[in-house]
């Protein structure tokens, strides 16, 4: 085979002394797609940042199609044709879908952006992705997943030579998916030069040939890919792991919250349920079905039109305005870097924050900083985050550790209700696996769980019951043993007409919390 048309040899990357690089090199050939595999903090995001021009390394050097490269700037890099595809979204939120797209080479015509060229070919490219995503709509707007599919949108505008997919599907639904899938293929029969990271085991069997895994920095395996199997992967990952599959807990017959007729005019319609104490019940439904909104409509995040809110205060059940329904309730949210973390803030402050209250010394306007430390190292052991002291800002993470800050926040406060979307989004099997357990720990030790998740494995893995959403409503309830085929067709909203059993059931008729709780409840 021909010299690979990208290498990267000797790559050396350290911050403050700490190495998260060590002589790695990589290199990957035109049509090749390449599987970036690694632990959480295993330096993959760094290596491609070095490529991407975020970051300069401090030894090593990178090959194109025969020539050196040094790159000093993302725009070096993007010159050279690498388009990068970030982990982290980098939209500007109050631009439109078409001015993202374009940010940083506006065509210009008799002096002033072009507008309708900017509009044309924003929506030429949408549409080769199958995103039907109005151009001119504010990026703020989107849900995760569309802004996802901006942002590639946006690298393939550049006409990019080399493709870096960094955790691209971490948020994409399930159809939007194989449509992504379909894309790489197209772009690799296109010769492109394709590097993807993720932390889904199955994609990579799917769309890559070759692989590299990292591990604390070095490279501990690589080659073509169908010459290893899972287990393989893994064990390169993070060593041989040690899954316990704990028994899920059946669910204990007190509520803790309810939630009646809730709406929110074009969002969300007559939404009930009750949630039972120790119980882990899944919001399910595909992207943009609402299940998001629900979880932020009941925190008090989002307005809503109608319906009301009541916890269990003491043993009854008494109405709250969503707004403080915050004191019972701990929101992992889908988003860290929107409206999970700060940050610039140390990372002990960071997992604190939720529970300053408690770590307030006794003139009450100090926080104790010893005991902030302890509880954040408790955390930090707990949870595995990977860290080089509790002082380093939590921007300085890696992705799927900065998740684990957020969920150590508030397993720190210990709310009796947890609201979680997406909570392993982004973390690697290892941590996702003790996620899991958390979860279902908590569930054990009587904590109550409303969690939302794309992935239906993670669904079917944790929840002891299921609301699935479609367009809003809550349009059946399911068991915890429910089928993956019957989660499957009520989410895409052709429950109704699957099946006569189905069938009789009108949607958005599952109105729990109400009438008929005795029947249901033992
Ligand atoms: N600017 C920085 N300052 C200090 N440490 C950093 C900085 N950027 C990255 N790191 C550290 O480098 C290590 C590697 O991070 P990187 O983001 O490359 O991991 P990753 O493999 O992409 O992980 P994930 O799967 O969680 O995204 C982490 O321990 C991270 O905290
Ligand atoms: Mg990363």
């Amino acid at each position: 085979m021909s010299e690979s048309y990208l290498k990267m040899k000797g790559i050396s990357k350290h911050f403050f002394g700490t190495y998260v690089l060590k002589n790695v090199d990589l290199k990957v050939g035109e049509g090749e797609v390449l599987a970036l595999m690694g632990a959480n903090g295993a330096g993959k995001s760094t290596l491609m940042n070095i490529l991407g021009g975020v970051l300069e390394p401090n030894e090593g050097s990178i090959t194109i199609g025969g020539a050196s490269r040094t790159f000093r700037s993302v725009s070096d890099s993007e010159k050279a044709g690498i388009g990068f595809i970030h982990q982290e979204l980098a939209l500007c939120p109050t631009m439109t879908v078409a001015e993202n797209m374009f940010i940083n080479r506006f065509p210009v015509k008799g002096g002033v952006i072009d507008r309708r060229v900017i509009r044309e070919q924003a929506k030429t490219v949408l549409d080769t992705l199958g995103c039907k995503i109005d151009v001119l709509e504010i990026v703020r707007n989107l849900s995760a997943g569309d802004k996802q599919l901006v942002e590639i949108a946006r690298a393939l505008l550049t006409n990019a030579k080399i493709l870096i997919f960094d955790e691209p599907t971490s948020s994409l639904a399930l159809e939007e998916k194989s449509r992504f899938f379909d894309i790489i293929r197209a772009l690799q029969k296109e010769q492109k030069v394709i590097i993807y990271i993720t932390h889904f085991l199955d994609e990579i069997f799917s769309i890559c040939d070759q692989v590299q895994v990292l591990r604390n920095g070095e490279t501990s395996g690589d080659g073509i890919l169908k010459d290893y199997n899972h287990h393989d992967i893994v064990s390169m990952m993070v060593g041989d792991l040690d899954i316990r599959k704990e028994k899920k807990i059946s669910k204990a017959a007190d509520k803790v919250l309810k939630v009646d007729q809730l709406s929110r005019t074009g969002v969300l319609d007559s939404i009930s349920f009750e949630l039972h104490r120790g119980e882990i019940l899944g919001l399910w439904g595909l992207m943009g079905s609402g299940r998001t909104e629900v979880l932020r409509a009941i925190s008090g995040l989002d307005p809503i039109d109608a319906g009301h809110i009541s916890v269990n205060f003491n043993g009854s059940m008494q109405k709250v305005h969503p707004k403080r329904v915050k004191k019972w309730a701990g929101m992992v949210t889908e988003n860290r870097r929107e409206d999970g973390l700060f940050l610039p803030l140390s990372v002990a402050s960071n997992i604190s924050s939720a529970n300053l209250m408690t770590l307030l010394s006794k003139n009450r306007f100090t926080v104790q900083k010893q005991k902030e430390e302890q509880a954040a190292r408790n955390q930090v052991e707990a949870l595995n985050i990977k860290i080089s002291n509790l002082d380093q800002t939590a921007g300085t993470l890696s992705g799927g550790n900065q998740q684990k800050v957020i969920l150590a926040r508030w397993l720190s406060k210990a709310p009796p209700i947890f609201f979680m979307d997406e909570p392993t989004r982004g973390v690697d099997v290892g941590a996702k696996n003790e996620i899991h357990n958390i979860i279902k720990n908590l569930s054990g030790r009587g904590f109550s769980l409303l969690v939302v998740s794309s992935e239906i494995e993670e669904m079917m893995e944790l929840c002891h019951r299921y609301l699935v959403i479609h367009s809003g409503r809550i349009v059946k309830e399911l068991p915890g043993e429910a089928a993956k085929k019957d989660l499957m067709i009520w989410a895409s909203g052709a429950g109704s007409e699957a099946g006569s059993e189905a069938g009789s059931e009108a949607p958005g008729n599952v109105n729990l919390g109400t009438e008929g709780e005795a029947e249901r409840e033992k």
